[in-house]
């Protein structure tokens, strides 16, 4: 199995160019089996994640051009109602996305039951709540979901989230844009890449209103067009690299990034000592003292995400005094990456929720294992601020979500190399 070898203690300086989001890039691709007509779409981020998509959509019927400069164009028109193979869906957690745009086109679905990193159980309870209140009937195993439209297909329906899902609301967003009448999402959740699937569908021909909000209306059209979109930045690999530097030290400028989705991440940095100062599209980050103690709670967005805990978490660990992670929405998150870290000369105990980050002056190399894509990119910069050689195992996982990873790493000047077996 391929890993990742480091040799820590090397600053990062420079700059680096952040790529399309994957999590708005997972909702898109499935989106587009709701659109006849070809969608060109740019600032596809390069990751295994989209690959499987890709693969999917193409084994169902759908024209893919892969096309340079991170474009791909897809062309659904011409696809047939068939089961999305399961070997592939179950490789990754946004195969769920596949429900809502069947029964979106064909009133109808059977996808097998995601996989992707399952560090904590992970509940499609409140997508199904959202297809049954558009009238769908939903029967879910323990390997697949079958849906199925009512014969005049599926209506607008309204929805009160139980919890705030990023994923249910997408299903449902995608499974009503097509769907006649109107579809109300209330406790809807508000991350950046529901906001962009929205832009998505509206410019392709949908009426979807208020997403970036707690409650997305949308009012079902007959058709979506083909057309041309740019998937938004990815706000957790931008977040990804702003912690590297606070970390391992240097001076890097952070490119293509939109300011305003990383605020949180940014007055944490900077509550902990990093120079932060932030552009129209890019962010610099500068390390100018050891950092200082900080105190997280992982929140739905705008909050501090739950995908940047692990990666502040190594900033933690190196910091001044003890700090403190809550972890809200995913409890079991921490054992993805703690024990790893402990090994590498971390001090953290974790109680329940929280996690008591004691921090030291520095960290050893040591051979550890990816358990997931965040915690395996903490255990990456870990690596990078570390002294002496480390070996990450189980790099698949951080290739589902980074771009070129160690193409951005080596040209900041760090010391990283995949190896093959
Ligand atoms: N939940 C339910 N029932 C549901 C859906 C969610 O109880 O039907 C609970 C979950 O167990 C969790 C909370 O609601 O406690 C929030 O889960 P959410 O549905 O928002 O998560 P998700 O859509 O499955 C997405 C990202 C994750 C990210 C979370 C939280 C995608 C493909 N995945 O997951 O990203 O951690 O939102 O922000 O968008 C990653 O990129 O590494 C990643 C794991």
């Amino acid at each position: 199995m391929p890993t990742y070898h480091i040799e820590g203690g090397h600053l990062l300086n420079g700059e680096v160019t952040i790529s399309g989001a994957k999590n708005a890039a997972v909702a898109i691709i499935p989106a587009t089996l709701l659109v006849k007509g070809p969608c060109r779409i740019e600032n596809v981020p390069d990751i295994s994640d989209v690959h499987i998509l890709l693969n999917i959509l193409e084994q169902m019927g759908a024209t893919i051009l892969r096309l340079p400069n991170d474009t791909v164009e897809i062309d659904c028109s011409a696809v047939e109602y068939t089961q999305p193979s399961a070997t592939l869906a179950q490789q990754i957690r946004a195969s769920y996305y596949l429900i809502g745009a069947q029964l979106g086109r064909f009133g109808r679905a059977h996808v097998a039951l995601p996989g992707g990193c399952n560090f904590a159980p992970r509940p499609i309870d409140q997508h199904i709540k959202g297809f049954l209140a558009l009238g769908a009937k939903v029967e879910e195993t323990e390997s697949y979901v079958n849906a199925e439209a009512g014969p005049s297909g599926l209506r607008g329906g309204r929805v009160n989230l139980d919890v705030v899902s990023v994923g249910a609301t997408i299903n449902i967003i995608i499974a009503a844009a097509l769907a006649p009448g109107q579809t109300i999402i209330e406790n809807a959740a508000r991350e950046p890449h529901i906001v962009d699937l929205a832009n998505f569908l509206n410019t392709m021909g949908a009426k979807i209103s208020g997403a970036g909000t707690d409650v997305v209306k949308i009012r079902g059209v007959s058709a979506l067009r083909g057309g041309f979109y740019s998937i938004i930045p990815d706000q957790i690999e931008a977040g990804t690299y702003m912690a590297a530097v606070a970390a391992v030290g240097g001076n890097v400028l952070v490119k293509n990034v939109i300011p305003k989705h990383m605020d949180c991440i940014t007055a944490k940095l900077r509550e902990m000592g990093a120079a932060v100062t932030e552009s129209d599209d890019a962010i610099r980050v500068e390390k100018i003292r050891r950092l200082r103690r900080a105190t997280i709670k992982t929140m739905p967005y705008p909050g501090f995400p739950t995908d940047m805990q692990g990666q502040v978490g190594v900033c933690m660990a190196l910091a001044e005094g003890v700090s403190r992670i809550t972890e809200s929405i995913y409890e079991t998150r921490f054992f993805a990456y703690c024990d790893e870290l402990r090994a590498m000369g971390a001090s953290i105990q974790v109680n329940g929720k929280t996690a008591y980050i004691t921090g030291q002056p520095k960290l050893h190399g040591a051979t550890v294992r990816a358990h997931d894509l965040r915690a395996g990119a903490a255990l990456v910069i870990a690596g990078l601020a570390a002294e002496g050689n480390t070996v990450v195992q189980d790099i698949h996982f951080i290739e589902r979500g980074y771009e070129n990873l160690i193409g951005k790493l080596t040209a900041l000047g760090a010391k990283i190399y995949r190896q093959e077996d």
